[in-house]
């Protein structure tokens, strides 16, 4: 399947009095690796929720391709290959990682339930064929070993490991990741940050990502599109947001004025547990 462009126009999200969203517009070229930053509540999450159809848009459009996803329930743009994980983990934490990472791969399943049920050579085979994948992604992604463990048993680093493993495991064609290496310890990081790389070198995929690591966007982005407030401030690379004043003051805070890559205004890596989900 080939990777359309994705694109957000006028995006805007209203709740009870707070405007998430403002008429935000971005595209994300195909096969690029596309950054979405900025403080925390400036909208990110809310971003990945309307483009995986949990959150309805009040005004604006998001197409993938020639599909409009606003008007897609989630399981509809799932199954155009929009693949996501959550700022906080949501994984089954009393099943294996095998079943997570199978339940990642259901929209694939032709086989229906009372073939299934049957236990029809059909379903067998298919059954084969669905582990076969499934472990072919745990190894890519380095948890091989987990399979066979309940998911809440593993550390946290490991977990989201196990949630980029099953957002894969959908052979997706947008892969939405929000904050993925929140809460991880420096060599976590850094092995999430290399995975994340080499899924972008090696698989047919767009990638939009949340991040508030300027350092780690700037290793792995394409473009940069900054929020503050629900507004976007700018889009570039990330050499250019970087320099780019408005991000400058609104993202890193004045004292980032003197130094561009100093600490973000904000840093929320969430404590687990602390469910913002979805
Ligand atoms: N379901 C919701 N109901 C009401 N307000 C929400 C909801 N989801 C997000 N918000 C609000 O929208 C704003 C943006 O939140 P969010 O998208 O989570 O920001 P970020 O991910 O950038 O930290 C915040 O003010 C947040 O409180
Ligand atoms: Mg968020």
């Amino acid at each position: 399947m080939s990777v359309p462009e994705l694109a957000v126009r006028g995006l805007t999200v209203r709740f009870a009095g707070i405007t998430a969203l403002d008429d935000v517009s971005f595209t994300v070229a195909p096969k690029t690796l596309h950054a979405v930053i900025g403080p925390n509540g400036a909208g990110k999450s809310t971003c990945f929720n309307v483009l995986s159809g949990v959150y309805r848009a009040t005004e604006g459009s998001v197409t993938f391709g020639d599909a409009e996803l606003t008007k897609l329930p989630p399981h509809k743009i799932a199954s155009l290959g929009v693949a996501r994980t959550f700022q906080n983990l949501a994984l089954s934490d009393y099943l294996t990682t095998a079943a997570n990472l199978q339940l990642g791969r259901h929209r694939l399943t032709r086989t229906g339930f009372v073939t299934a049920g049957l236990h029809l050579p059909s379903a067998r085979r298919e059954e084969r064929a669905q582990a076969d994948k499934v472990r072919e992604v745990a190894e890519y992604v380095g948890i091989t070993e987990h399979l066979p463990l309940p998911v809440g048993l593993l550390p946290y680093g490991v977990r989201k490991r196990v949630e980029l493993a099953r957002a894969l495991c959908l052979e997706p064609r947008l892969l939405l990741l929000d904050e993925p290496v929140a809460g991880m310890n420096g060599g976590e990081r850094r092995a999430m940050v290399e995975t994340i790389g080499r899924v972008r070198e090696v698989m047919d995929l767009s990638i939009v990502l949340v991040e508030h690591d300027m350092a780690l966007v700037g290793r792995l982005a394409d473009e940069v599109t900054v929020l503050d407030f629900g507004r976007r401030l700018t889009t570039g690379t990330p050499a250019e947001v970087r320099r780019h004043p408005d991000v400058i003051r609104a993202y890193l805070g004045k004292s980032a004025e003197e130094d561009p890559a100093a600490a973000p205004r904000t840093n929320d890596t969430p404590a687990q547990g602390q469910g913002e989900n979805p």
